[in-house]
């Protein structure tokens, strides 16, 4: 027995406490079957942080786009301070087509697509930004491309036709340009623009792979082709890239930093997250920022080692502290206050995590008199356990 059988009759057994016998067929039989709501096959999701102004004109392009096509929306809003929720569930009141998934204590755009897209039943989902700046109008030669047999249709940027300049700063385009180069490179898929953030595709794909995938960042489309890209049937179209209207960007420059990782991660096999990797670059260029310093205490101002060297170590931490803040964790970024109470625990971690490193680089060395491998093993550990509280304690959401 299916849900839909259990609705009409519990109402028939109601009713037959109230009406009398010949009312009550009659209304057997004019009572309209409840209609099941026709089956969703496209679910586009819109990932949204700060879009108040931009929802409700996109949920009517939709609609105006996918005229004829069984279509649902689903904004996966991470909270946003400016109710841009509230708005997407009130419209969603009026109209089912529009859901909404409000995550709390969360953010990063390639978690909140991967969520929306597992929340779908339907067998094609999409993403498109909030902000407008995808040209919607392409939705529906997408999925012709998908019922025709394509596995993902990207709407790309770059290839010939499309548009990257009007929403692009310099660095930016520079950014994405190397990265598609590297895709090619390292993933051996030829697609033009695999940071794209609009593209649609066979929902059994994302199922199939939802584990692999990187919650963090901006980079789905390129972990997606690398975790199941290979022998899948992609195909591309051409857009111009708009410029924003309302509101403002999330991304910048950085967010290119954000994709090397992934790259590295995959090419680790994906033992080491890229959050860690990241942390551990940041950490390698604060050791040269270290040597620079005692270098500068040394020479420029004539220091004691001693004094030459408390200076390089706080000038590094903070050089450490400000990166993670602005690359590690973007998702968390501390701001005012939260700035400095971190930056102090963050010394407080880091001198703990010396501690360590030199009580676990000693102890090895007491047995296995190799300086570097000593040596090396406590950096590692010291590195593990300042991560471990920076994520734990310091950059929690
Ligand atoms: N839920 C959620 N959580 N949504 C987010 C978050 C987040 O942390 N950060 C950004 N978004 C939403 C924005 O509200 C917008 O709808 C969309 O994701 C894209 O964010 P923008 O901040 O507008 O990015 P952009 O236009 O600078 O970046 C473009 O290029 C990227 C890669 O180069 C977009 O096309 C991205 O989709 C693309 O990944
Ligand atoms: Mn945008």
């Amino acid at each position: 027995m299916s849900d839909f059988d259990l609705i009409p009759r519990s109402q028939t057994s109601a009713d037959a406490a109230l009406a009398p016998p010949l009312a009550r067929a009659a209304e057997r039989v004019a009572a309209p079957a409840p209609l099941p709501r026709a089956a969703v096959e496209l679910t586009v999701v819109i990932p949204s942080y700060c879009e108040r102004d931009n929802i409700a004109e996109l949920f009517r392009r939709l609609d105006a786009a996918l005229d004829g096509v069984a279509w649902e929306a689903v904004v996966v809003d991470d909270d946003s301070p400016d109710g841009t929720a509230e708005l997407a569930k009130s419209i969603g009141r009026r109209d089912p087509r529009l859901r909404c998934i409000r995550r709390v204590g969360r953010r990063g755009l390639s978690g909140a697509v991967i969520e929306g897209m597992l929340s779908s039943s339907a067998p094609v989902v999409a993403v498109i930004d909030a902000d407008l700046q995808h040209d919607e109008t392409l939705l529906p030669n997408m999925l012709k491309e998908i019922r025709a047999g394509a596995d993902i249709a990207i709407a790309s940027r770059y290839a010939e036709g499309g548009s990257a300049t009007e929403g692009f700063s310099g660095i930016r385009r520079w950014g994405s340009e190397m990265a598609t180069k590297l895709a090619r490179r390292l993933m051996g898929v030829s697609v033009t623009d695999p940071m794209s953030g609009f593209f649609m595709l066979r929902r059994e794909i994302v199922e199939a792979h939802a584990g692999d995938l990187s919650n963090q960042g901006y980079k789905l489309l390129a972990d997606l082709l690398w975790s199941a890209g290979r022998d899948k049937r992609i195909v591309e179209l051409t857009y111009r890239f708009r410029a924003r209207q309302h509101g403002e960007s999330k991304l910048d420059a950085l967010v290119t930093l954000d994709y090397l990782g992934l790259i590295f991660s995959k090419l680790l096999g994906g033992a080491l997250p890229v959050r860690f990797l990241m942390f551990a670059a940041v950490g390698a260029s604060g050791v040269a920022v270290h040597l620079m310093m005692l270098q500068f205490g040394l020479g420029h101002l004539g220091l004691a080692f001693g004094w030459a060297q408390a200076l390089a170590v706080i000038t590094a931490m903070t050089w450490n502290f400000v990166l993670n803040n602005r690359l590690t964790y973007r998702d968390a970024r501390l701001t005012g206050w939260g700035f400095m109470t971190g930056l102090i625990k963050f010394y407080l971690a880091c001198s703990i995590g010396s501690i360590g490193n030199v009580g676990v680089a000693s102890w090895i060395y007491s047995f296995h008199a190799t300086a570097w491998l000593a040596g090396l093993t406590g950096a590692v550990m010291g590195a593990v356990f300042n991560y471990a509280v920076s994520s734990a304690l310091i950059w929690k959401k």
